[in-house]
Order: structure tokens, then C-alpha cells, then sequence
């Protein structure tokens, strides 16, 4: 597993990102979020949570903080994907990309709908090449459940094509409480990022707060 010291999140300043810097930040990482207007930033994430120590934070514009990191985390809107994977592109040889994308095309979030190039973690590894590992994961974890300080119970299903950067991401997200599976290559992702739009629908039609997923076997009950 690749020793990861330095994790920078691009769109840290939104829902998913700003709960992920967070839980990296109170176990001890150093985080960057990358921002399109990184001054902006600043208050809203310390204005959030007042007990934060921000020592451990930075706050940079996205291709300083691809480049500065050693893993960076992808969570930005469907919408911003392909701008924003071309800004880091030059920025990520080498390293593991995680994708978090979803393909939500507003106002009908609840609804599958595929871009024409299907599988949006596919498109991002090659966009980015195969010299760079898009790991796909974290669809099917609810923000909301992650900003909390409780273990969420949600799992993640954790996509890629090399195993060993999956496994680093699984190790990873152990750091923060998120039990991680793998799930096989990076085409497999479309599975997670068709479910998120379900999972949404469920949200709405039961009043769920947040749901999510969770692998079971039979194994695990002997
Ligand atoms: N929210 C969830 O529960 C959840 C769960 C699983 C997966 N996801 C996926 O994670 C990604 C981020 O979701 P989110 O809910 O965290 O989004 P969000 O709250 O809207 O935040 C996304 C951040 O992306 C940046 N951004 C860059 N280009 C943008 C653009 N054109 N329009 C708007 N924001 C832009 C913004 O940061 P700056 O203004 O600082 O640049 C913004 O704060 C999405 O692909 C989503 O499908 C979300």
C-alpha cells in the first residue's frame, strides 16, 4: 500500500468534500482542499465547526493542490467533471485519483441518467491516462452521514484496475470509519454511480435521512 501523508480534495468546499477534509483533518492528514476561489473557503469551513484545528489545512487553487498532494480526491457536481479533470490532468502523474462522481443531471436526480460515454470514473481514466489510478468510490455515502462525528454505516464499494490502488483507498477510508470493498475495475464503477440516483429516490419516498449501502454473506453470520 502507497504511504499517503498528504491528501488534497478538489470541490473540498462542498457537501462531500468538506466532511471528508474534516474527518482526514481530525486524523491527522494533511488536507488541501482545492477551490476555484480558495479565500472563500477559508470562513466557511472554520465558521462550520469551531472546534476544527485548521493547522493541518490548506486552502489552494486546484492544480497547486493536485500537484502538491500525494492522493487527491475528486468532488465536484457531473457538471464540472470533465473541466475540472482537465485542470488537474498535468498535475496527477503517478499519483491515485479518487473519483467520487455521480451523474446527476438536475432536476431529475432521482432518475438514472448515464452520460453518452457511460461509466463517468471510465471516461476520467482516460482522460487522465493509464500512467495515473482513478480508484472509484464513496457514491452511495450520504454526506450528511459523514459529517456526523458517529461511525457511519454505510459501506463503499471501491473500483479500479489496479488492485493495489484500491487497496491503498480501502486502507484509507479505514482511517475514517468507512468500511471499503473491492469491487473489481474501473467499468464496474457505473454500478455505483447508477445506485446513488435510487438511493436518492429512496430518500425522498421514505424520508430517509441518508441511506446507503452494506455488503452481507452468509460467512459473516458463522
Ligand atoms: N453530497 C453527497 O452526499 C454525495 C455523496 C456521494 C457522492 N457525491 C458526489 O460528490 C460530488 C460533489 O457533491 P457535493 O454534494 O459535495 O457537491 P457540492 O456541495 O455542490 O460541492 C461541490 C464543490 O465543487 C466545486 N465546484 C467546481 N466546479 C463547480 C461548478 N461548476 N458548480 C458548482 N460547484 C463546483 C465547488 O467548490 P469551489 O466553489 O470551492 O470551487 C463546490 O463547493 C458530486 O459529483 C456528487 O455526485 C456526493
Amino acid at each position: 500500500m502507497t504511504d499517503i501523508k498528504k491528501i488534497g480534495i478538489i470541490g473540498g468546499s462542498g457537501a462531500l468534500g468538506s466532511a471528508l477534509a474534516k474527518r482526514f483533518m481530525k486524523e491527522s492528514f494533511e488536507v488541501t482542499i482545492g477551490s476555484r476561489s480558495p479565500e472563500k473557503v477559508i470562513s466557511k469551513i472554520s465558521e462550520s465547526d469551531k472546534n476544527l484545528d485548521v493547522q493541518n489545512l490548506k486552502i489552494q487553487g486546484i492544480a497547486q493542490t493536485a500537484s502538491e498532494s500525494d492522493l487527491i480526491f475528486l468532488t465536484v457536481p457531473f457538471a464540472a467533471h470533465q473541466k475540472t479533470v482537465h485542470e488537474i490532468k498535468h498535475h496527477v502523474h503517478g499519483k491515485i485519483v479518487v473519483d467520487t462522481t455521480v451523474p446527476l443531471v438536475p432536476p431529475k436526480v432521482a432518475r438514472v441518467q448515464l452520460p453518452d460515454s457511460g461509466c463517468v470514473a471510465r471516461k476520467t481514466q482516460e482522460m487522465l491516462g493509464n500512467d495515473v489510478q482513478v480508484v472509484s468510490a464513496l457514491h452511495n455515502v450520504a454526506a450528511t452521514a459523514l459529517a456526523k462525528s458517529e461511525t457511519p454505516d454505510g459501506e463503499v464499494m471501491v473500483f479500479g484496475n489496479n488492485k493495489e490502488a484500491r487497496e491503498t483507498v480501502i486502507q484509507l477510508i479505514s482511517k475514517i470509519s468507512l468500511k471499503g470493498w473491492h469491487c473489481g475495475s474501473i467499468d464496474n464503477a457505473v454500478v455505483a454511480e447508477s445506485l446513488t440516483p435510487v438511493l436518492i429516490f429512496m430518500n425522498k419516498f421514505y424520508s430517509f435521512k441518508g441511506s446507503g449501502i452494506k455488503i452481507v454473506d452468509e460467512n459473516m453470520n458463522e
